[in-house]
C-alpha cells in the first residue's frame, strides 16, 4: 500500500492556543486514514508541538527552513541538529518565499538539504517556476536547474529527499496547476531523479499551490503525484482533514 504524504505548511501563522486546537482537531480525524502527514510550523512552537504530538506516528512535526551551517556565529539561524532535538522529522528547503524574500540560491538550498540529511531529517526540496517563466516556456528548464543543484550536492543520498513542485503563480493565489500540468512537471522531475538514483521510485513528489479539498482528488490521482504541500488549507481542520481523507482514498494498493 503506497501511502500519500500530506504536509501542512503553516508559514508565519498560529499561536499557542490556535495551534493546540488545530493539532487536536487533526489528530481526532486521523484514525482510519491511510495517509502519512506532517505539519511544518514556526520554530517558536516546536517545544509545544513536541508535547502535543508525542507518541503520534501518523502526524509528525516539520520545520520551514534550516541553517546551512552546523553551529556558530549565525545570529537568528537554527541548525538541523537543533531541529532534531525537538522531534522535527521534515524540513522544507527552498520554498519560493525563501528564494524570493531571502534571496536563497539553488546552491544554498542544496546545502540546506545536505545539512538536514546528515542530521537524519528529511528535506522537502521545493522547486517551481514563476508565471513569467511559464509564459516564456521555461518551466522544465527552471525546475530541472533547481533540482540539479540538490542532486549534485547530495549524490547517493538523493533517494532520501522529498521534492515539492510548487508553481510560484499558484501559491496562495487560488490558481492551481491543472492536474495535467502538474503531472507533466512531476514526470520530468521523476525522470531526472531516476537518472540520478536507481531508487528514485521511492522519492515522494508532492504538489503544492492552492491545493484544497475540492481539487485534491484530481491532483492526487495523477501517477507521479505522491502527496501535497498545503498552505492555506492546512490552517483549517475540516479542509486539512478532507485533503487527508482524499489522499487516503488514493493510496495505491
Ligand atoms: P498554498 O501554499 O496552499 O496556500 O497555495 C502552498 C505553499 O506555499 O507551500
Amino acid at each position: 500500500m503506497k501511502q500519500k504524504l500530506i504536509v501542512g505548511n503553516w508559514k508565519m501563522n498560529g499561536s499557542l492556543a490556535t495551534n493546540q486546537a488545530l493539532v487536536q482537531g487533526v489528530l481526532a480525524g486521523l484514525p482510519g486514514l491511510n495517509v502519512h502527514a506532517a505539519i511544518c510550523a514556526p520554530a517558536a512552537y516546536f517545544a509545544s508541538l513536541q508535547i502535543l504530538l508525542q507518541g503520534q506516528t501518523g502526524l509528525v512535526c516539520g520545520a520551514q527552513d534550516v541553517s546551512m551551517h552546523e553551529t556558530g556565529a549565525y545570529t537568528g539561524e537554527i541548525s538541523a541538529s537543533m531541529l532534531l532535538e525537538f522531534g522535527v522529522r521534515y524540513v522544507i528547503v527552498g520554498h519560493s518565499e525563501r528564494r524570493l524574500y531571502h534571496g536563497e540560491l539553488d546552491a544554498q538550498v542544496a546545502i540546506k538539504a545536505q545539512r538536514a540529511l546528515s542530521a537524519g531529517i528529511t528535506p522537502i526540496v521545493c522547486v517551481g517556476e514563476t508565471l513569467a517563466e511559464r509564459q516564456a516556456g521555461c518551466t522544465e528548464e527552471v525546475v530541472k536547474r533547481q533540482l540539479a543543484a540538490v542532486i549534485h550536492t547530495n549524490g547517493h543520498c538523493i533517494s532520501e529527499i522529498v521534492v515539492a513542485y510548487e508553481p510560484v503563480w499558484a501559491i496562495g493565489t487560488g490558481l492551481t496547476a491543472t492536474p495535467e500540468q502538474a503531472q507533466q512537471v512531476h514526470h520530468v522531475l521523476r525522470q531526472q531523479l531516476k537518472a540520478a538514483s536507481p531508487r528514485a521510485d521511492r522519492i515522494a513528489l508532492l504538489y503544492g499551490g492552492s491545493m484544497n479539498a475540492v481539487n485534491a482528488l484530481d491532483l492526487l490521482r495523477q501517477p507521479d503525484i505522491d502527496g501535497g504541500l498545503i498552505g492555506g488549507a492546512a490552517l483549517k481542520v475540516p479542509d486539512f482533514l478532507a485533503i487527508m481523507a482524499t489522499a487516503s482514498q488514493c493510496a495505491i494498493a
